[in-house]
């Protein structure tokens, strides 16, 4: 319907001029805006550069309050990216001109607007006839558009024109206006032209929102300020626009209570926070800068220490088409990115590109600790490693047949993956978390998991029957493994082939780090400073067995049990039996549960010295431990069974026993060695 054909069909409503329009339209608004303001507002031309995220929402939200005016300017077209939270994108708009559909809906809604469209978006060279006659700006400029964005700043003060930015921040909305006789947008950010751009996106950041309330919640590994892009919810663009509308009408009909930079405003929902001020200074003040620093130096930077590499991805293979051994390697280098008991990496693999296989090898070389009773921590990681194939696998069309011990007579063969090459549409979204999944040892939030989300992690695992989660979520329950796992990681300290093998497989050094590619570097632990010099100081057994007689080895337990405590949620997965298929089948589900968790933004961390302690128990018998410790044991175990009454201990296998729960994100990645390095040939 064009603007002649809605005047049109509103004589059938009785309305046939546009006075008639204004008052039945907006006879709602009466009472808080009175009959003459309204009538100002629907004469008030407002500038609005961007059609996205939040400035088309500002152009409905305007046009709802009954703006009647508008300079828009927008050059980009809609797509599917758009949908979370742009007002105008659907289907039916993809590939259409933002700039266009917004003028529709605008339409569709007032069609006595008058609308000056600006379809290059704003530029140097028409930004003097965006703003001309215009009384506020609304910025609806994209978040990483700087250098335009200070030129409007600085053009509209020229031409005493006040701009309103409000910028979705986390759930929130961070609020300033900038009037011309206030505070200029170069001095409150402190910015220059000739800064590099991660620096200027960091200012204006920090400017919008200096008491961030989102920085707890937000994923700041998602956020690359390199590569412009970061989170945006549909909801915070939303509220952006209910606090900039309000402001407009508070400029354009000169209410009171304008409060324009360095005053700022923070409005989080999610945290239900308020947070109101007045930056002296902007962003140098003193405050700001050490604020400032403190962002750019930890913040961001352990974010971006701690984001995953993520290989390239190979073409998806068409039918017919042959699976080449780059497609084969990406599958092991999927592997690779399961969990290990320390990180040992303990896989071998071969690839036959002619019969487009790939078979697993375990390498029990790779550790030969004391808690690997039987090599049953590298066989769960094995497992591990083959669900990552499988699901990278449907990510290049290929559909994995997975064989486990495959040849009876290769005892180190523990699957063969045979892949055929298989068009199907739908990609499994666990695929993605191979490369984020991780261990993480913060303290997490004690908020217990969601009951769909404990649901969703069994049902993930249906399809291995022989697997089984156990959840313990009580604050009491939680607690009470927090006491076992107290008592059985002492043995951790106290053993003395624990004890070197864990020292050996710790990289005290980013270099020792980056030259084996493997175990545990330093940081990655979560120790602390004092938890770090301990871990340096007690590397000789001689220095930790004597620190173990003064008692002061239990700090390391006391740390365990502390993170349990720090927990929503305590978890064991088990499965049917105790030989090397039931493991392998067990490291399928420990992986798919470990995925699932990172899918549904949540951290975990095993705590397996209960589990494989009780292995070895079973296995070797309890005189393969000391007097001492076969008497703890014996008691953990006593009150470890009454807690996960229905599994059957003597028959069932324990796969790992884990903590998990909402926290913030590791600061420390551990790493792989590299694709090759695990060839057979
Ligand atoms: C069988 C098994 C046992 C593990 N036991 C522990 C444990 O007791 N404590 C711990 O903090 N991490 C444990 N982990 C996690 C590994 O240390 C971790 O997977 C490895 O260092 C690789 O790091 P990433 O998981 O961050 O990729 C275990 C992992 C596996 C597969």
């Amino acid at each position: 319907m064009n603007p002649e054909q809605m005047i049109d069909k509103l004589k059938d409503f009785g309305i046939s001029s546009e006075r008639q329009y204004y008052t039945r339209a907006f006879a709602r608004n009466i009472g808080l805006l009175s009959p003459g303001e309204q009538e100002k507002l629907s004469r008030s031309r407002i500038a609005i550069p961007g059609m996205g995220g939040v400035g088309g929402i500002h152009l409905i939200n305007l046009i709802r309050t009954g703006f009647g005016r508008f300079h828009l300017a927008d050059f980009d077209n809609f797509e599917p990216a758009n949908i979370n939270r742009q007002s105008g994108a659907s289907v039916s708009s993809f590939g259409r001109a933002k700039l266009e559909v917004m003028i529709d809906q605008a339409v569709s809604i007032n069609p006595y607007l008058e609308i000056k469209p600006f379809s290059s978006g704003l530029t140097p060279e028409n930004i003097n006839e965006f703003l001309q006659g215009t009384e506020v700006v609304l910025d609806g400029l994209d978040f990483f558009q700087f250098d335009i964005r200070r030129l409007l700043f600085k053009t509209a003060r020229k031409k005493g024109i006040p701009v309103i930015t409000a910028g979705p921040l986390g759930y929130s909305s961070a609020l300033l206006v900038f009037s011309p006789d206030g505070m200029d947008f170069d001095t409150y950010f402190d910015v220059r032209r000739k800064m590099p751009e991660e620096e200027k996106y960091l200012r204006f950041a920090m400017g919008l929102a200096p008491r961030p309330t989102h920085i707890p919640y937000m994923d700041l590994g998602r956020v690359d300020l390199k590569g412009g892009a970061g989170p945006s919810l549909g909801i915070a663009c939303q509220l952006c626009s209910a606090l900039a509308v309000t402001e407009a009408v508070r400029i354009v009909l000169g209410k009171p209570g304008l409060q324009p930079v360095p005053y700022y405003s923070q409005f989080d929902p999610f945290r239900q926070k308020y947070h109101k001020g007045y930056l002296r200074g902007g962003n140098r003040s003193i405050k700001q800068k050490v604020r400032l620093w403190y962002v750019r130096n930890t913040l961001l930077a352990t974010a971006s220490k701690a984001r995953p590499f993520i290989p390239e991805r190979p073409e998806t293979i068409e039918k017919n088409e042959n699976i080449s051994v780059k497609a084969l390697k990406y599958l092991v280098r999927a592997a690779v990115q399961a969990p290990s008991g320390d990180n040992a990496q303990p896989w071998k693999f071969r690839i036959s590109e002619e019969r487009a296989v790939v078979s697993l090898f375990l390498n029990p070389s790779a550790d030969n600790s004391f808690f690997n009773v039987h090599q049953a921590a590298s066989i769960i990681s094995c497992g591990a490693a083959l669900e990552n194939m499988r699901l990278a696998a449907g990510e290049i069309n290929l559909n994995p047949d997975i064989t486990l011990l495959p040849d009876p007579g290769q005892k180190n063969l523990m699957a063969e993956v045979s892949l055929v090459v298989d068009e199907k549409s739908d990609r499994d979204p666990l695929a993605e978390q191979i490369w984020y999944r991780c261990t993480n040892r913060r303290p997490f939030l004690k908020h217990p998991l969601p009951r769909w989300v404990q649901d969703d992690l069994k049902d993930r695992i249906k399809d291995i029957p022989e697997s089984g989660l156990h959840m313990l979520t009580s604050r009491k329950e939680i607690k009470a493994v927090a006491r076992l796992v107290y008592q059985a990681d002492r043995i951790r300290t106290e053993h003395k082939d624990l004890h070197e093998h864990f020292s050996s497989m710790i990289r005290f050094s980013q270099a020792e780090a980056e030259s084996t590619r493997d175990g545990l570097p330093l940081k990655n632990l979560e120790a602390g400073l004092p938890g770090e010099m301990f871990l340096r100081a007690t590397k000789p057994w001689p220095v930790m067995n004597g620190v173990n007689k003064i008692g002061l080895g239990r700090m390391v337990a006391m740390h365990s049990a502390r993170s349990i405590i720090a927990s929503g949620c305590v978890g064991m997965v088990t499965v049917s039996g105790l030989e090397k298929k039931d493991f392998l089948k067990g490291g399928q589900a420990l992986e798919r549960i470990w995925l699932t968790l990172g899918h549904h933004g949540l951290q975990m961390q095993p705590m397996t010295a209960i589990t494989l302690f009780w292995l070895r128990c079973l296995w070797k018998g309890p005189e393969s431990f000391s007097d001492k410790h076969a008497k703890l044991l014996r008691r953990v175990w006593t009150r470890f069974h009454g807690l996960f009454p229905e599994v059957d201990f003597q028959k069932q296998g324990l796969v790992i026993l884990f903590r998990a729960g909402y926290g913030p994100g590791i600061r420390h990645r551990t790493l792989r060695k590299d694709v090759d390095d695990f060839l057979l040939n």
